[in-house]
């Protein structure tokens, strides 16, 4: 089958289209026909050898796929063949076929389309996620980074729905129309001086909630910005560095109540895990959730797609077509 492998970490063009042996569903496995892969900002780490978690080489990157199963593994009887099934997979998701847990496969609603499905499965877990790491409730003013990204602009959608007013930060005009059209209540610039322009917005009052995804600078800004009880949730370093804090800024945190949290999505609870990905496919089943989709590659164009997110080009679900 063809697969896109890196022997080496570096810049996208390690990425290699190459034919590689198709994978055998072994017990409790099913071999599904990939239709579609998600690419994620954290697969352009782990390509660039800056992800925390190092890279088994060669390897094949991709986390999440939707396909149909075409194979099962020794005793398996579901999801039965033919099935249209979103994946999270350890890895492996950028080739025809790929082998997975039954657990970890989700039978996709009618009317769901592909880049809907992947944006639910990978970017929907965790943006609900830091949505709840964050607490949000109505009437806060929460402050989304990335907001126009996969998990942002679901976030964006998630924080609204619970009634707070979004504020989201993102670098083009064209990201900023998005996000507002998606609930968010004002859109800032993220490669301008956004601190200063958020801080006259806010009257001084201060956010309640930061849900940080690029972290640097926006760390040591995010938790300047907080209200008293603020929450600063730190789940991704985009902009290449974690930052750092001040010693005024650790005094703020004991004299205002303030907490800084990270967060990472938890997929050891398979039950919880699918519930939560069954509740956010009713949601755009409802037409409650939009999953903006960015352009789609194919799986040979697969260095060009990490170019796109790597520089900052993409908004919403990055796939490949298979
Ligand atoms: N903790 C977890 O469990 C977890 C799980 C999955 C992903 N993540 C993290 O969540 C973040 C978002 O992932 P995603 O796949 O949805 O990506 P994404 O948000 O669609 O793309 C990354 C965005 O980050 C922003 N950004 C700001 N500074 C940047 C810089 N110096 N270089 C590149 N981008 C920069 C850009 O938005 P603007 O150009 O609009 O500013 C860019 O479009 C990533 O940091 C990822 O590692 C965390």
């Amino acid at each position: 089958m063809r697969a896109v492998q890196l022997t080496v970490t570096g810049g996208p063009e390690v990425l290699a289209l190459v034919e590689v042996p198709d994978p055998v569903p072994g017990p409790g496995q099913v071999l599904i026909e990939v239709h579609a892969a998600g690419v994620t900002f954290a697969d352009t780490m782990m390509r660039a050898g800056s992800f925390p978690a190092p890279l088994r080489l060669p390897a094949i990157l991709g986390r999440e796929v939707i396909g149909t199963v075409a194979a099962h593994g020794p005793d398996v009887h579901q999801p039965a063949i033919g099935s249209r099934v979103a994946a999270r997979v350890p890895a492996g998701g950028y080739a025809e076929r790929v082998a997975v847990r039954t657990e970890r496969t989700v039978t996709v609603p009618d009317g769901v389309g592909d880049a809907q499905a992947l944006g639910v499965l990978g970017s929907g877990l965790t943006a609900l996620g830091v949505v709840d790491a964050g607490r949000v409730s109505d009437g806060e003013e929460v402050l989304i980074t990335a907001a126009a990204g996969a998990i942002g602009s679901l976030a964006v959608q998630l924080a609204a729905r619970r009634g707070a007013r979004v504020i989201g930060l993102a670098s083009t005009p064209a990201k900023r129309e998005l996000i507002l059209s998606l609930g968010a209540g004002a859109a800032f610039d993220s490669t301008a001086d956004w601190e200063s322009q958020l801080h006259s917005a806010c009257d001084g009052r201060g956010i309640d909630v930061v849900l940080d995804s690029v972290a640097g600078p926006v760390l040591g800004a995010g938790m300047r910005l907080l209200a008293a009880r603020g929450r600063h949730v730190l789940y991704g370093f985009a902009g290449g560095t974690l930052g750092s804090l001040e010693t005024g800024q650790l005094g703020a945190l004991m004299q205002r109540n303030l907490s800084l949290t990270g967060f990472t999505v938890d997929l050891s609870d398979e039950v919880a895990v699918q519930e939560r990905i069954a509740e956010l496919l009713s949601l755009v089943v409802h037409g409650d959730l939009h999953v903006p989709a960015s352009d789609e590659y194919r799986l040979a164009d697969a260095a060009e797609a990490h170019r796109s997110l790597a520089e900052r080009r993409t908004s919403g679900k990055v796939m490949l077509r298979v």
